[in-house]
């Protein structure tokens, strides 16, 4: 079997069903014969008749033409398409982005990278995914019937679907990365979620590690707003989640001796950065991070070239938010950690819906984090700027 049909047959194998790698899609360019008339083939999975398959799509200069596939057919039709018809791949499955160079192709370059696409944003197969959650609809959960987004014999109440799935989205990346925190089952795993509001996701993740993995963790959730903080300490007594304590405090003066993961979901601003601050000067191993309100360097950028298009507000803004989590993420790196940027949720929930994904596998002196610290200072001088993530 040569690479790219074990490669094939491997990612539709694992179907889209459990915590397998699941294809999310896939894109077929450069073509081989300039007289092939199709520019790229573009395969996404579809339900059809409550069975995953797939839909190939050819991309002409003015029309699609669509196929439907089997998951038995599909590993063959790519190999096939990759044979005959195109030169390259660009794979994004739920745990990689992979990509195939393949001028000849029985000598493929094939690369991968952390994945930048999220399950939620192939709509087609939402439904399915319903079936496949963490947390599923229709089977009672105690803190989301607490907490009034179930009904008490399970049922998800309409208004709270978003909700839900966010949460659900949430602890499939937290499963994601359980693999990279301590395997002991005897210390307690010690999560503090920063920011943590009214706590769903705080609850969610005690209920995934100690109902579901049954590990034994400390959890903190930690907020400004002493009425939330003495909302969620009631719940977590009545709920009996007695390794989960909510404390009021600010992010930035937080002190730990440790945790082994950091998150925060949209906390505001500078919060973010003091987040990460906290959780690299622990050595926090996995560390996810959905940012918003990034609105410190909007009044920092200066740079000639790019003058003429920031005098437009809105685009001023969206490049405020890409550069301070572009910054945030070269800055962790240099640290030592892998970082991704990937799809929270998808676009139709919120729009704050980038997650930063990393987690620790190097040190600050190897040559990647050494290469990311100076790429950091060229990208945080070319704009002039002085974010709060530099006091790492
Ligand atoms: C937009 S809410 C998000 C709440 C929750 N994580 C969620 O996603 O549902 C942001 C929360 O961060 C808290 N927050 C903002 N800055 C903070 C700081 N410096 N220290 C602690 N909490 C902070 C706010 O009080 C607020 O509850």
């Amino acid at each position: 079997m040569n690479k790219l049909q074990e490669l094939f047959i491997n990612l539709f194998a694992n179907g889209t069903e459990g915590t397998e790698e699941k294809p999310i899609k896939l894109v077929f360019s450069g073509k081989r014969r300039k007289s092939t008339e199709y520019s790229k083939i573009t395969i996404r999975p579809v339900l059809i008749g409550g069975q995953i398959s797939y839909q190939a799509e050819y991309s002409y200069e003015k029309k699609a033409i669509h196929k439907n596939l089997s998951t038995e057919e599909t590993a063959d039709f790519c190999l096939k398409v990759m044979e005959e018809d195109f030169k390259q791949a660009n794979i994004f499955t739920s745990i990689s982005d992979i990509q195939i160079l393949a001028s000849k192709v029985e000598n493929p370059r094939i690369t991968k990278k952390p994945a930048t696409l999220s399950c939620s944003s192939c709509s087609n197969i939402t439904h399915n995914r319903t079936k496949n959650h963490i947390i599923p609809d229709g089977v009672p959960c105690d803190f989301l019937v607490h907490l009034g987004v179930m009904d008490k014999s399970g049922k998800v109440i309409p208004k709270h679907y978003s909700k839900f799935r966010q949460i659900n989205r949430y602890l499939e990346i937290v499963e994601d990365v359980f693999p990279y925190l301590p395997a002991d089952k005897e210390t307690p795993l010690k999560i503090i979620d920063f920011g943590c509001g009214k706590a769903y996701l705080t609850f969610a993740i005690y209920y995934y590690l100690k109902v579901q993995k049954n590990r034994n963790v400390e959890i903190i959730g930690l907020d400004l707003k002493k009425d939330v903080i003495d909302f969620c300490n009631k719940v977590a007594r009545d709920l009996g989640y007695h390794e989960l304590k909510f404390l009021m405090g600010d992010i930035a003066d937080y002190t730990s001796d440790h945790a082994d993961m950091v998150v925060t979901l949209h906390a505001c601003d500078t919060a973010t950065d003091y987040a990460l601050i906290n959780a690299v000067s622990w050595n926090t191993k996995v560390i996810l991070s959905v940012p918003c309100c990034q609105h410190e360097l909007f009044s920092q950028i200066k740079n000639e070239i790019h003058q003429p298009m920031l005098k437009y507000g809105i685009l001023k803004d969206r490049l405020t938010e890409y550069l301070t989590d572009g910054l945030r993420g070269l800055k962790l790196e240099s640290k030592g950690y892998d970082v991704a940027m990937i799809e929270f949720t998808s676009l139709e929930h919120t729009a704050r819906n980038i997650m930063i994904k990393a987690v620790k596998t190097g040190s600050e002196t190897s040559q990647k984090a050494l290469k990311a610290q100076a790429q950091y200072e060229a990208l945080r001088d070319f704009y002039q700027v002085k974010p709060t993530i530099e006091k790492l």
